[in-house]
């Protein structure tokens, strides 16, 4: 049996969420903004990436300390070579229950079907609209929505469980919401609404473009009627409902106007090997050293266990609290360690 490791507030340590690249080919104006990351942007060079074995590794040293759930992200993790032998490594550690993957499904269609026969258990598909005009400013690279659906097809096809997640932005992409609502409802996929946050340091975030739940609830329930269903586990982030009369489910995640920091029990590992105990954490401890530096699995799981042990984040519950008046300080950006 894993040990327990407690934080803080006694939150015990549940997923791992780990970004294989950086890189992305997608813009998105509150992720990677183009002026920012533009041409020159220094992207991490290819021997500061945690290798597949050194990912793998750590995820047996995490597995010992509790974690079940491993969740892929990047940047855009398709962008990183080779990701169906990482997932088959992954797949052969003992404890792992729980592989998925996050994704903006552009490049899902060719690797869809290869990444649920090295071990994919399910893929989290990242779209904001169905309206091409939209969908291409958002995304900054002018992408088209089609490409988006074809990979989401490819991966229910292949066998892979699918969500999609639409953030959801006031004055950007609110008119959407009850078409994507439809669409998802009919394909039978669930759809699961995200409030816009205030991630990175270049998103330009204000509290007036956050659309709440409630509302998006409101909305959907007068055209089509709404029940709300139980978690599916301790700590679930998104708040659930299905449609009356079917067991079709969307998924609300309001992570702005009902924060759900006190029962988080996500780690995040960047790519570049530094393990972050928050979403919103100003910087991240070093796993890469340890690891190059020859450490024993024991050593590295007292590193890592220290740092849990002193985890005291609670970003969201914070700003809850204080917004607007948060007081400004660094973050990571969301396109360094996933969502
Ligand atoms: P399941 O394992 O399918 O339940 O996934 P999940 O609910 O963990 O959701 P997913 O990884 O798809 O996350 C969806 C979105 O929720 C992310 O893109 C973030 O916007 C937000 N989110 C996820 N985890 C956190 C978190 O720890 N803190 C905050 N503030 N937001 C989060
Ligand atoms: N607020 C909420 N969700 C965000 N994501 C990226 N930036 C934000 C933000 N500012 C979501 C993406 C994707 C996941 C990686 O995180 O849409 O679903
Ligand atoms: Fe890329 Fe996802 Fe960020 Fe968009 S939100 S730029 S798809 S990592
Ligand atoms: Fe967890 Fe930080 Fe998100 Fe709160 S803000 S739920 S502590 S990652």
């Amino acid at each position: 049996m894993p040990e327990q490791v407690l934080d803080s507030r006694k939150r015990p340590l549940r997923d791992l969420r780990i970004s294989v690249t950086d890189k992305c080919n997608f813009r998105c104006r509150y992720c990677m903004p183009a002026e920012i990351f533009g041409p020159d942007y220094p992207f991490l060079p290819q021997h500061k990436l945690l290798t597949f074995e050194e990912i793998t590794r750590l995820i047996g040293i995490f597995t010992s300390l509790g974690v079940e759930k491993i969740r892929i992200t990047g940047g855009e993790p398709l962008m990183r070579n080779n990701l169906p032998d990482l997932i088959r490594m992954i797949r052969q550690v003992e404890g792992v229950r729980d592989i998925a993957m996050t994704t903006n499904g552009s490049l899902l269609a060719k690797h869809a079907k290869a990444l649920k026969e090295a071990g994919l258990d399910r893929v989290t598909v990242s779209l904001d609209s169905l309206d091409d005009e939209r969908f291409g400013w958002i995304n900054g690279r002018g992408y088209r929505v089609q490409d988006i659906l074809r990979g989401i097809d490819a991966a229910a096809e292949a066998g892979l469980l699918v969500k999609i997640n639409m953030v959801v932005q006031r004055g950007v992409n609110d008119q959407d919401i009850l078409p994507m609502a439809r669409y998802f409802r009919e394909k039978g996929h669930i759809l699961r609404f995200i409030e816009f946050m205030d991630v990175g340091n270049s998103n330009g975030w204000k509290l007036d473009q956050v659309v709440p739940s409630s509302e998006i609830v409101r909305m959907i329930h007068a055209e089509m009627p709404l029940v709300p269903i139980e978690p599916n586990y301790f700590g679930e982030v998104a708040s659930r409902y299905r449609y009356a009369g079917t067991n079709q489910e969307i998924g609300l995640i309001s992570s702005v106007t009902q924060a759900f920091c006190s029962t988080c029990t996500r780690a995040r590992l960047s790519a570049e090997g530094k393990m972050y105990n928050c979403l919103f954490a100003s910087s991240g401890e070093d796993l890469r050293g340890p690891l190059r530096e020859g450490k024993s699995d024991e050593e590295i799981r007292d590193i890592i266990q220290s740092i849990w042990a002193r985890r005291d984040d609670r970003y969201s519950e914070e700003r809850l609290k204080h917004t607007p008046g948060l007081p400004k300080r660094p973050k990571v950006e969301m396109s360094h360690i996933g969502g």
